[in-house]
């Protein structure tokens, strides 16, 4: 390893965490250098290695031991952790869910839970919590395109509890894998999260044999993640393994939806815009199609920016297969190195006012000033295969919004957790408020 690079301490990086896990990471780039040490690992937000990272196959046949660490928690062991033959059998088994073919012909679902579920918020004069309402659309669309479950199954509340008792384990503070400054004493309570979550996942199996057994006795099979996976042979064990998997990783998407309501509710002017375009462009339609997305230049700019400004995960691990030499720097094979992804998409090199929310920079330039500084669902041969289906997902609820309400949010300056996969640190209260005829600005009172 060069000794060039500058090292982080447990403290310092505390520290920055607890004064704003936003800023912190970006902030200590700016202190130590693009590419610096922490604890075992080499923290990167440049562009150069970044790119290297992803696009070589050296770089991306091995997991980091943080995805294999994950993957040996009861529930986890689905695509995002998985290498080798394993993760390939899993791809190929649940590609047909995935692919855009597939994904094109799910518009009506999305769009018919969305209206439930805007039909429903906007009876409550005061909805709690807005990533709490959105999850339950994600869930409600979740069960049906990745479960084949629709909401009047007996099954699927079933399963659906059973699904949130196993990750409600995967977000309590005190056994959280995704902590930047783990410690001793959180490592010393993996063995009961093991125990608990192999608990609950002993529940989501039982349901998922029951769906199993019933599907094949009713001789029914469908493209959703279950009948994939019993086709190409998976076992009971590996099947809820992967459903639950999936469920922890379709979070993803719910956080997207809920900053892009959050960045509604705070930039009302955005809602003006891209009502005006989703009326011109989807005219007597009800809803967007993914093939709409290129005529969606001012909602497929303001989810860019959601993108930009909220990424997923707030960094990405990577195991180096063969030395990394770069600006002369030279990190050698095996190396565990974490792409700080909030960082790359703020760090004040690769953007101009970077911490602004600000759509419209991507009409002034549609792609990054610097290649690989924005990669919210990375590239490469490990990138999310559940994008499309995000895309579709996101598309399809704001602009259900934005044609026919008005959002309001009753806090606008909520902190993110200090994790890696992060969340808000508090209940976003919210109102949506239907206009009095679709896409006319009057309010109905
Ligand atoms: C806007 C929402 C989403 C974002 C920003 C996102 C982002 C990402 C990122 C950055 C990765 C790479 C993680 C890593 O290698 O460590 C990833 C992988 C993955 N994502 Fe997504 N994702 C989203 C939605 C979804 C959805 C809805 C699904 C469906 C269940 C999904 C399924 C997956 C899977 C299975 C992988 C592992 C792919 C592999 O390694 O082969 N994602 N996602």
């Amino acid at each position: 390893m060069s000794n060039t690079l500058k090292v982080l301490g447990v403290g310092e990086a505390r520290r920055y965490l607890a004064q704003d896990p936003a800023t912190a990471w970006v902030t200590l780039a700016q202190k130590y250098g693009k590419t610096f040490r922490y604890r075992n690992l080499t923290l990167t937000c440049d562009p150069e290695p970044v790119q290297t990272l992803l696009m070589r196959k050296t770089h991306t046949r091995r997991r980091s031991r943080i995805h294999r660490l994950f993957r040996h928690m009861p529930g986890m062991a689905g695509p995002l952790f998985t290498e080798g033959e394993m993760w390939k059998r899993q791809l190929h088994a649940l590609m047909p869910v995935f692919h855009r073919e597939h994904i094109v012909t799910c518009d009506h679902v999305i769009a018919d839970a969305t209206d439930a579920f805007t039909d429903a918020a906007a009876n409550v004069e005061r909805c709690p919590d807005l990533f709490s309402s959105v999850s339950e659309l994600g869930s409600r669309i979740a069960f049906e395109i990745g479960y084949g479950l629709t909401p009047d199954q007996p099954q699927a509340p079933e399963l659906r509890h059973a699904l949130e008792s196993w990750k409600s384990e995967t977000e309590r503070s005190r056994s959280r894998l995704d902590d930047f400054c783990i410690d001793t004493r959180k490592m010393l309570t993996i063995p009961w999260s093991c125990l608990v979550m192999s608990r609950r996942l002993a529940r989501v199996r039982r349901i998922i044999s029951t769906i199993i057994q019933d599907r094949r006795a009713r001789g029914v099979h469908g493209v959703n993640w279950i009948d994939c996976l019993h086709l190409a042979d998976f076992g009971t064990n590996a099947i809820a393994c992967m459903a639950a998997h999936l469920f922890w990783v379709y979070d993803a998407v719910n956080f997207i939806v809920t900053c892009g309501i959050y960045e509604l509710g705070r930039n009302p002017i955005w809602i003006d815009a891209l009502r005006v375009e989703s009326c011109a462009v989807l005219g007597s339609r009800s809803a967007p199609a993914l093939d709409d997305l290129p005529r969606l230049i001012c909602l497929s700019n303001f989810m860019k920016e959601v993108l930009r400004r909220y990424p997923g995960s707030m960094g990405i691990a990577r195991q180096s297969g063969s030395t990394l030499s770069y600006h002369g720097l030279q990190i050698p094979g095996g190396s565990e190195i974490l792409i700080l992804l909030h960082a790359l998409h703020h760090h004040p090199d690769h953007w101009d006012a970077a911490n602004a929310f600000d759509p419209d920079r991507w009409r002034r330039h549609p792609e990054p000033r610097i290649p690989y500084s924005f990669i919210p669902f990375l590239e490469g041969a490990r990138q999310c295969i559940g994008r499309r289906l995000a895309e579709l997902q996101f598309i399809t609820i704001i602009s259900a919004l934005v044609r026919n309400y008005t959002v309001e949010i009753f806090k606008d300056d909520v902190r993110l957790t200090p994790y890696m996969v992060p969340r808000f640190a508090e209940a976003i209260p919210f109102r949506l408020r239907r206009r009095s005829t679709g896409g006319d600005d009057g309010v109905q009172e």
